[in-house]
């Protein structure tokens, strides 16, 4: 599997997303798509799954050292201190000794970012997390976090799909070589339905999902984590990293709209910042 360099660690440019999979139930779909051999896998503490994540990382027998695992802390926590305790309890969770990428969730309104980004810093000194990265920062929080702090930010994983562009903070953050990892790759599974994606895939004997993820590797310093409970799904997305697409293929999915955000909860910060 190709991986991008940062920050002193090699991610895997196709992860496995774990979102909306609580409890136990995750950890024999964690165990398939280890099978398979993703082995960059996205965890949360608010997935409430890091411990079937955890114990699938156990029973799967692949090496620590060949894993990528990341976790992320939640927005409620991102106060000095706070940050330090929530990563003891996902480290805890995951039964890990420490984990490849530590995330901040996402940003809040009265979070204390320095003394936040510092925490995770002292945590990635300490060798508890081989990096730190954050999720859903806008451009004014970026420029915050990357020119006034100089926090060593591996990763900025944001929403990316064929619907959603992103060329902004893709121009910004490849002039910073940080990867951007592309959360939501399959637009939460509607770019299976495609027709565009779809239509391309015929030519390449690909589905549409494969297309998606194929456009998004396309992408010079673009990692993308598609979630998939279905083992066949799993094993597709994986068949994604064969495929190459050329320029008539590029400029059919740059004609598609690029205005479709699907991940906005009431917290999220103003993207146009
Ligand atoms: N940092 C953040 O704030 C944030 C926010 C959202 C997501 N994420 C991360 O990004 C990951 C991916 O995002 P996501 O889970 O929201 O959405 P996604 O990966 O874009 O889509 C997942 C959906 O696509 C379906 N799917 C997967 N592979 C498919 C295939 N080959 N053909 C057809 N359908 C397919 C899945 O179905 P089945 O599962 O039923 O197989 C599931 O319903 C998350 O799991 C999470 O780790 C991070």
């Amino acid at each position: 599997m190709e991986t991008i360099e940062t920050q002193g660690v090699a991610i895997p440019r196709l992860g496995f997303g774990t979102f909306r999979m609580p409890g136990g139930g995750c950890q024999p779909v964690v165990e398939s798509a280890l099978a398979l051999g993703f082995r960059h896998i996205d965890s949360a503490a608010m997935y409430e799954n890091e411990e079937a994540v955890g114990a699938a990382i156990s029973a799967s027998g692949v090496k620590r050292g060949d894993l990528f695992v990341t976790t992320k802390v939640w927005h409620d926590h991102l106060r000095r201190g706070a940050v330090r305790k929530a990563f003891d309890a996902s480290i805890s969770q995951l039964k890990l000794d420490y984990v490849d990428l530590y995330m901040v969730h996402w940003p809040s309104a009265d979070m204390d970012l320095p003394a936040m980004l510092e925490e995770m810093m002292t945590l990635k000194a300490e060798g508890r997390t081989r990096a730190i990265g954050v999720c859903n920062f806008n451009m004014k929080m970026m420029r915050l976090t990357v020119e006034e702090v100089r926090a060593p930010i591996a990763t900025l994983q944001i929403e990316y799909h064929p619907f959603l562009g992103q060329s902004r903070m893709l121009e910004y953050v490849r002039g910073k070589n940080i990867p951007l990892t592309a959360y939501a790759p399959l637009a939460q599974g509607r770019a299976a339905h495609n027709e565009t994606l779809q239509t391309i895939g015929k030519r390449h004997g690909a589905t549409a999902a494969q297309i998606a993820i194929a456009w998004l590797l396309d992408q010079k310093g673009v990692i993308a984590i598609p979630k998939a409970q279905k083992e066949s799904s799993q094993r597709s997305n994986l068949h994604a990293l064969k495929i190459k697409l050329d320029d008539q293929d590029r400029s059919a999915i740059a004609a598609l709209p690029k205005d479709l955000r699907y991940v906005k909860p009431p917290f999220a910060p103003d993207w146009d910042a």
